[in-house]
């Protein structure tokens, strides 16, 4: 019986070294995808934007849309001087401000209604306002109308430097 204790008495060691092998084998498991992380983070949010000109502020009548296309001449967009200053608003009067004009909700080009500064879809009605940067503030789209970031030179020329929400159909906003 002696012979038999011994063998449990080692069973019961392997079994333990086992369990701290498992432990550790745990806590580098944990460890590894935070260092993972740690180093892909920093790609996951960086978008590179072209800085395009757009037009100049004399080519803008007040309250009429300049049709632009950006980032690129498949997404089709507006400039408009809106009269007043206005959240995203450029320009020495806060006014300036661009759009895109392809519905967020399934893509159908938008207009515009000089009245009440209000982008509206032909498709399922969604309605989306100028002066508040695009907020959607009636219908089916989910998602705000993407806004450019705008920049204005001593020249008065418009660069578009970015968009502030993603344009529909796509997955990323510079492809
Ligand atoms: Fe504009 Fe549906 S495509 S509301």
């Amino acid at each position: 019986m002696d012979r038999c204790n011994k063998l449990v008495d080692v069973g019961r060691r392997q079994f333990l070294r086992g369990g701290a092998f498992a432990a550790a084998g745990m806590a580098t498991a944990v460890a590894l995808p935070l260092q993972a992380q740690a180093k892909a983070a920093p790609g996951l949010a960086l978008v590179e934007y072209p800085s395009n000109k757009l037009a100049n502020v004399a080519d803008l009548k007040p309250n009429e849309p300049l049709d632009v296309s950006y980032p690129d001449e498949n997404a089709p967009g507006v400039l408009l001087k809106l009269g007043t200053k206005v959240e995203g608003g450029a320009g020495p009067e806060g006014d300036i401000v661009g759009f895109s004009t392809i519905c967020p909700h399934k893509g159908f080009p938008l207009n515009y209604n000089a009245d009440d500064h209000s982008f509206n879809c032909p498709g399922h009605y969604s309605r989306f306002d100028a002066d508040a940067g695009g907020q959607q503030i009636w219908g089916q789209s989910t998602a705000n109308l993407p806004q450019y970031a705008l920049r204005i030179d001593a020249k008065g020329d418009i660069y578009a430097e970015g968009v502030d929400e993603l344009l529909y159909g796509r997955l990323s906003n510079v492809l």
